[in-house]
């Protein structure tokens, strides 16, 4: 595998994730004549979702907005054939969305990577600014301070266990401890709460929906550059996802398993 194949498509094609992101815009709800943000589009496939729901309105605009020329890239193809309000691709760090926007938008839609921002406040300050006065934030994330059943801990375990040593045996290598990457430092349900009103926002719905996540989806996260490093740091990508996916497969068949459930959480907010 070459290194631009660790990507999240595989991953993101998954039924079941489309699903938690379908629910997020329409939870959020979105309409024609408004000015939307995709932020950290990765893929496009929430962008595309958005497109769908907006049904060909020429008088919307979506601004999809990654740091990752390759996920804009990506994006652009994914979208090559939508019939829609105009897209537009920017390339900028989510900390400075307001400055990519430039004229406020109605929503912003931020999939699967609030996690990932090592500061939430400015992040809330720089959402609000690119945001009209009553315009609405709605993100999700599987990575949160609840995102594990505690019933799911023995798989998680299990797995983790079963690919150290498979990397050991057939590559002879280990993971190499390090800091910890900013997606395991999770806040929880209520923490989330604390921060959207201490910045400026009301939620207006919150949920939590376990969702039975099948064994390709465990496998294909294991073939994405993200969730690797932070599986098995210090480890060459290659080795390190083929020792995730095939400890995955092993750990399913001998625990009978057919899914294994996450957590997802999502918030609608609006700028007060
Ligand atoms: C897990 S993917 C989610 C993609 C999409 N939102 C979805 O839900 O399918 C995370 C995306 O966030 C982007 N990303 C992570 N940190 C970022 C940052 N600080 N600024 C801009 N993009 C970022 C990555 O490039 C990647 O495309």
């Amino acid at each position: 595998m070459t290194p631009e194949e660790f990507t999240f498509t595989k991953f993101a094609n998954n039924a079941f994730y489309r699903r938690q992101n379908a629910t997020l815009i329409d939870m959020a709800g979105v309409g024609s004549g408004q000015r939307i943000v995709d932020l950290a589009c990765g893929n496009g496939g929430v962008t595309k979702l958005i497109v769908e729901r907006l049904r060909g309105a020429r008088d919307s605009v979506i601004i999809a907005i990654d740091h990752s020329s390759e996920m804009l890239r990506l994006a652009m193809e994914e979208l090559r054939d939508a019939r829609t309000a105009a897209v537009q691709y920017v390339q900028s760090q989510v900390e400075q969305v307001s400055e990519a926007v430039k004229e406020s938008a109605d929503t912003v839609f931020f999939c699967n990577a609030i996690h990932y921002v090592p500061d939430k406040e400015q992040l809330l300050t720089e959402i609000s600014r690119a945001l009209k006065p009553g315009g609405k934030l709605a993100f999700n994330t599987a990575f949160f301070d609840g995102a594990h059943p505690p019933d799911t801990m023995v798989f998680a375990r299990k797995w983790m266990m079963r690919s150290v040593r498979i990397l050991r045996r057939e590559h002879g290598l280990s993971i190499v401890r390090s800091d910890k990457v900013e997606s395991r430092n999770q806040l929880t349900p209520e923490e989330y709460r604390e921060l959207l009103e201490d910045n400026g926002f009301r939620i207006v719905k919150q949920e939590i929906e376990t969702v039975p996540v099948p064994m390709e989806g465990w496998r294909d996260i294991s073939g994405f550059k993200d969730f690797i490093g932070g599986a098995m740091p210090g480890v060459p990508m290659d080795k390190a996802s083929q020792a995730l996916q095939a400890g995955c497969e092993q750990i399913f068949a001998e625990m009978k398993r057919e899914f294994v459930d996450r957590n997802w959480l999502r918030i609608v907010a609006v700028r007060v």
